[in-house]
């Protein structure tokens, strides 16, 4: 008897920090995988069966990609740090509008089984954020709405896309909201950087005894989920049966100095935090209710920050140091070229 084929599962954002390592997850689950991405991953080689380079921003590309398929998961954003969503509204609107629009549209024409939507802890009230000591977010207070200008509104309106293909055509939708992701082989540098590999980059190009920057008073809280937990997390939603929004993320919450001082504990060097005011620092502060989360999967997010930043911390220091010998020895052929 000949055996069953394994399903082929499409993963958007495959060039970025979550999908690239999804990939990596669903080919040693089992599955047959397809990335899809406007660039290659950056830091190494893909595991993917099939790579598309696509501009998902295109309907026909999205036809593409999803023919075929069984499961979408569509990571594929116009994304950033703090810095990067607060100054580019209306780019990430329109990008991100038009990715999510279209491969709903080429799933459900495509009859993919199940589609999944990587959305974010941005799409909550903002007024529910004022204070460091927030109360954790629930997934039923995204209404009613004051999601984050742009990026985050775009999400809430995606994640009713999502509702509305469900009810009307039958796809099977799953929505997760990321809460915060770091680990290795996560953008570290040129602005789109979110805080724990900012922190680590600043940390590691600072001299010992020296100095860093940290946005905002430091006070501003937040939670953070280690890349490991996240990919087993998207697979277990993806499986589970449950078709509402649901938290993915720790309720570990930590102060941004406190981010600081873990990635500082991490480096063995003596570092002294200096506050610049004047940098976007986002909500006050913001952490996950797992509640739901581990009703509907009996399971959550396991890594607490000190362990998760460590492997982090040292990739990032490791990338910084080859390209610094990189550099030198260019300069240094230079110089002796002359
Ligand atoms: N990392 C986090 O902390 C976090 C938090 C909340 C939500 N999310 C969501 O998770 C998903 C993955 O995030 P990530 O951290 O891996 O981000 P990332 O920026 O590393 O990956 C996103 C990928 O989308 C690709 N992309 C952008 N525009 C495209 C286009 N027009 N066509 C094709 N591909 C395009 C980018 O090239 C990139 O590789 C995103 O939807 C993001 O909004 C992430």
């Amino acid at each position: 008897m000949s055996k069953p084929m394994k399903p082929w599962a499409l993963v958007t954002g495959a060039g970025g920090f979550i999908g690239h390592h999804l990939v990596s997850y669903l080919k040693a689950a089992g599955y047959r995988v397809r990335g899809a991405d406007i660039k290659r991953p950056e830091y190494s080689g893909t595991d993917a069966d099939e790579f598309m380079l696509l501009d998902l921003r295109e309907l026909k590309n999205c036809q593409t990609c999803t023919i075929g398929m069984d499961r979408v998961y569509h990571l594929a954003a116009d994304m950033g740090g703090i810095g990067y969503i607060t100054g580019s509204h209306a780019g990430i609107a329109y990008n991100n509008s038009l990715m999510n629009l279209y491969m709903l549209e080429a799933s459900r024409c495509n009859n993919v089984e199940r589609f999944l939507f990587s959305s974010s802890a941005c799409v909550y009230p903002q007024g529910l954020q004022t204070s460091p000591d927030v109360t954790p977010l629930r997934e039923e207070d995204a209404f009613p709405a004051e999601p984050e200008e742009g990026y985050g509104l775009e999400k809430l309106y995606a994640e009713k896309l999502c509702q509305y293909y469900m009810e009307d055509y039958g796809l099977s939708t799953r929505v997760v909201r990321f809460h915060n992701v770091y680990g290795p082989l996560g953008t570290y540098d040129g602005g789109r950087e979110k805080a724990p590999a900012a922190m680590c980059r600043k940390v590691a190009c600072a001299p010992n005894p020296g100095t860093i920057e940290v946005w905002g008073d430091g006070k501003q809280t937040r939670s953070f989920m280690y890349i490991d937990d996240c990919v087993e997390g998207i697979h277990r939603i993806m499986r589970s049966d449950y078709r509402e929004p649901l938290n993915l993320g720790t309720d570990e919450l930590v102060s941004v100095d406190e981010l600081a001082e873990i990635v500082i504990t991490a480096s063995e060097k003596k570092i002294a935090l200096v506050h610049d005011l004047t940098k976007p620092q986002g909500v006050r502060g913001r952490n996950s209710d797992n509640t739901r989360l581990r009703a509907v999967l009996q399971w959550e997010p396991q890594m607490t920050l000190r362990k998760g930043i460590a492997p982090t911390y040292h990739w990032i220091a490791e990338q910084m140091a080859a390209a610094a010998s990189v550099e030198m020895s260019v300069t240094g052929a230079s110089v002796a070229a002359e």
